[in-house]
């Protein structure tokens, strides 16, 4: 079964707050999604396997840990997600990025694919799937199944803010996927949006309307 951390680190949690608030302009805004990536970066990589080396220190040899060589995907839904491609890589700087291109029909609320290009050794690869929102979950689902479709065995799905309802939906389709949340909210809208959310994430990082 998929489970779902809720980061509960003071620094999200503040950073979160002035991200929510409709005064945060777009600079501002885009640099706050930035930190919040990293912060969660490092959480999300806890579970990353380590491997004993032997170095030199200046005083005598000594066993060490180093990463042991685990390869990584990161895939930002476009095109929100690509605000937290930077603050991860800055941590995880060897990982290959692919994307993945949704939009939802405003109407039907339901994903659209128009783009796909992943890293070539997708089943080798262990998958972060990101995208600062998670509403009705209709695009993270969509893009677990795209990027399963082509073969990929291990994801992780990670976005800042999570209504109840899109939880559900990808725990229900992908039980397989952990999910990492910074802040899980109330519910969503009549329009989809979650409660009390951020707004349009993309319209916010990228300044469009
Ligand atoms: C937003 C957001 C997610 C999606 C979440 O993207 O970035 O991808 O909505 O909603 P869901 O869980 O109900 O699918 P949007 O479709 O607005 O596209 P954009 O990133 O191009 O603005
Ligand atoms: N997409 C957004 O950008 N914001 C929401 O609240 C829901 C979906």
């Amino acid at each position: 079964m998929a489970k779902v951390y809720v980061f509960d680190h003071p620094l999200i949690q503040h950073k979160l707050t002035y991200i929510r608030d409709k005064n945060t302009g777009t600079k501002e805004f885009r640099e706050l999604v930035d930190e919040v990536a990293t912060l969660m970066a490092f959480e999300i990589t806890r579970d990353m396997p380590l491997e004993d080396i032997t170095i030199e220190t200046p005083v005598c040899p000594a066993q060490s840990k180093v990463l042991s060589g685990k390869k990584i995907g990161l895939v930002p839904i476009l095109r929100a997600g690509i605000g937290m491609v930077d603050g991860i890589l800055k941590l995880i700087p060897a990982a290959k990025v692919g994307h993945i291109g949704l939009y939802r029909d405003p109407e039907t609320l339901k994903p659209v694919e128009y783009y796909a290009k992943l890293p070539s050794d997708v089943e080798e690869r262990d998958f972060i799937v990101v995208d600062p929102m998670l509403a009705t979950g209709g695009s993270a689902n969509e893009a677990i199944n795209s990027l399963k479709k082509r073969g990929a065995k291990h994801i992780k799905f990670m976005c800042l803010i999570a209504a109840p309802e899109g939880v559900e939906a990808v725990k229900t389709a992908h039980p397989d996927v952990d999910i990492y949340i910074a802040a899980l909210d109330e519910k969503l809208n009549d329009h989809g949006y979650i409660v009390p959310g951020l707004g349009d994430a993309g319209d916010r990082l990228f300044g469009t309307k």
